[in-house]
């Protein structure tokens, strides 16, 4: 998993302590965190997508999703609605997200988001150390991807294949 946030072979502990702070942050207001479960199979947790803020004021996305699932666009969905939701709900300009160069997939679902590239930096993280991140921006006049598919069929977009249900 690409992913500084959720590393592989997180103990039982670990993970319930990091489900306890995005919890937190998530009733402070500090982040917006969903577990994703498909429709066909509730109450089963295939992914998470969220988005916090960032100690420089940022909103930042952040995604992983089970293997199994890849390649059905089921993230370009989530990440594009969860963006939307951030607009709707506060004032920012822009959401960004951090990806990995080599993370090709993780690339291509923000550009499918509506997502445009914006330079990068560098990321020191305990997993990984230092490296370098490719910064992807979606701003907050580009429309979403799901309101234009509405505008050009003139309507509804079709009923999407998960819910968010925040239970984090
Ligand atoms: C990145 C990730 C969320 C993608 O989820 P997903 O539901 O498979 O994404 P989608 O199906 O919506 O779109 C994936 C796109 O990437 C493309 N893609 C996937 N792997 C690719 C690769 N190695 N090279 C080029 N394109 C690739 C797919 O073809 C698809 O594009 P298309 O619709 O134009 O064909 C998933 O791979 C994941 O959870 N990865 C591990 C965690 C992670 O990397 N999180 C992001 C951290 S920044």
């Amino acid at each position: 998993m690409q992913t500084s946030t959720f590393p592989i072979g997180m103990s039982q502990v670990e993970l319930e302590a990091k489900i306890a702070a995005m919890r937190q942050a998530n009733t402070e207001g500090r982040s917006l965190g969903f577990v994703i479960e498909l429709k066909s199979a509730p109450g089963h947790a295939v992914g998470m997508v969220g988005a916090h803020v960032r100690e420089d004021g940022q909103v930042e996305l952040g995604y992983h999703l089970d293997p199994a699932l890849w390649g059905q666009g089921l993230m370009t969905e989530a990440v594009a609605m969860v963006a939307d939701t951030v607009f709707a709900l506060t004032r920012v300009d822009s959401v960004m997200a951090g990806v990995k160069p080599d993370n090709l997939g993780s690339r291509r679902v923000l550009e499918k988001a509506g997502f445009i590239a914006d330079g990068g930096y560098e990321h020191e993280s305990p997993l990984w150390g230092r490296y370098a991140v490719k910064r992807y921006r979606r701003p907050r006049e580009k429309i979403s991807p799901l309101v234009s598919a509405l505008e050009r069929f003139g309507r509804p977009v079709p009923e999407m294949a998960f819910d968010l249900c925040g239970r984090v």
